[in-house]
């Protein structure tokens, strides 16, 4: 297949978002940027789409897609019933990168939800995202616009590197804004909760809705050998890159002299080594290519480094990466969950 890609720009806007929804119309498949990373997107209430999504990333069919809408009061479309919570919620982070878990009303298909009663919801805060669903009448199911394992593309050359020739459409917006997947809140449950942590973190949810509990899968290995995360999605190794990735944690001075001491023995043995430090830190490693995921002044600099150094390495070819550890509250729990993810939870205590 011949896959037509635009760059979107406002002169162009109106003309591209035509074609691109003419497409989805036709049961067709779109690549499109939202705030937090770019979306594969086709429409959510027919299931041969969901089918094709599917087959396009080389996803296992039960798991869930995202409904996109661009205006809350579809929310009572796609959800069955509409509790004072996800009210609560989507006025005050919608549009925004927040996904809601509700019960499926009956026009959603089971294919699109992964064999579930429960769908998830989100609104993204993203013009072209927004005006694509506007400009078809369709309500969007969307992954992440990435081959199946890999990480998620914060940029349309990431999407093209993933499925160009596989799907019908690619929308070039250019960076996304945040870079890390939105937050998901099941709202099924008496309380509230979390089941993939992101730039929407407990403390902002609490403010509006009251108590909010956070799947324990989260951050540990061990605690998925027990319970079994409840979004299909996050029990899949994932945002793997193709070296070996291991986290060092620790104070800063031990972490570096660790990975100084690690890096020096692998390329003595003439095998290439990547190292992922911080503004702060770039400059204290000798050996390795060293790239800086962004400043720990500023964590949103960090997140939205994040998937990008993975694809970078990956085209380098190293054999081994290694990597700085953050802190794992507020966005730098969605950092470290993706960041474990992608190490397989290899983490080393120095
Ligand atoms: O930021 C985002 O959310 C991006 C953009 C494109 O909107 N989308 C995204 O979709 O990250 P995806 O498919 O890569 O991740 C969706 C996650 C999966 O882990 C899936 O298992 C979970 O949401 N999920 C979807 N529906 C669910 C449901 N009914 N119950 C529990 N988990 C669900
Ligand atoms: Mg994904």
């Amino acid at each position: 297949m011949k896959t037509i890609i635009e760059r979107v720009e406002i002169e162009n806007q109106e003309k591209v978002l035509k074609k691109a929804a003419m497409l989805l119309q036709r049961g067709g498949l779109v690549a499109f940027p939202t705030e937090t990373v770019y979306g594969l997107g086709g429409d959510a209430l027919r299931e041969e789409a969901a089918q094709k999504i599917y087959a396009a990333k080389g996803r296992p069919s039960d798991n869930p897609l995202i409904v996109h809408i661009a205006d809350s009061k579809d929310l009572s479309v796609i959800a069955k019933t509409v509790p004072e919570t996800a009210k609560k919620l989507a006025d005050k982070f919608w549009p925004g990168p927040l996904t809601m878990i509700l019960p499926k009303s009956e026009k959603v298909p089971l294919g699109t939800t992964g064999g579930l009663e429960t769908v998830a919801v989100r609104m993204p805060n993203h013009p072209i995202a927004l005006g694509l669903i506007k400009a078809s009448g369709v309500y969007i199911a969307a992954p992440s616009a990435n081959l199946s394992g890999r990480p998620s593309p914060t940029k349309a050359e990431h999407v093209i590197e993933d499925l160009n020739g596989k799907i019908d459409m690619i929308l070039d917006g250019g960076k996304v804004g945040i870079g890390l997947e939105s937050t998901i809140v099941d709202l099924t449950e008496e309380v509230p909760m979390i089941l993939r942590p992101g730039y929407i973190t407990k403390t902002m949810l609490e403010k509006v809705i009251g108590e909010v509990k956070i799947d324990p899968t989260i951050l540990s290995k061990n605690q998925i050998s027990q319970f079994k995360p409840k979004a299909p999605g996050m029990k899949y190794k994932h945002y793997a890159p193709k070296a070996d990735l291991t986290i060092y944690e620790g104070t800063i001075e031990n972490v570096v002299s660790a990975i100084n001491q690690q890096a020096a023995e692998q390329e003595s043995k003439g095998v290439s080594v990547g190292i992922i430090g911080t503004e702060e830190t770039v400059h204290l490693y000798h050996g390795g290519i060293v790239k800086s995921i962004g400043s720990r002044e500023n964590e949103e600099s960090i997140a939205s480094g994040l998937y990008e150094i993975l694809r970078e390495f990956d085209g380098l070819e190293v054999s081994y990466i290694y990597a700085e550890s953050f802190q794992t509250q507020e966005l730098g729990q969605a950092i470290m969950n993706r960041l474990l993810k992608a190490a397989g939870y290899n983490i080393v205590k120095v």
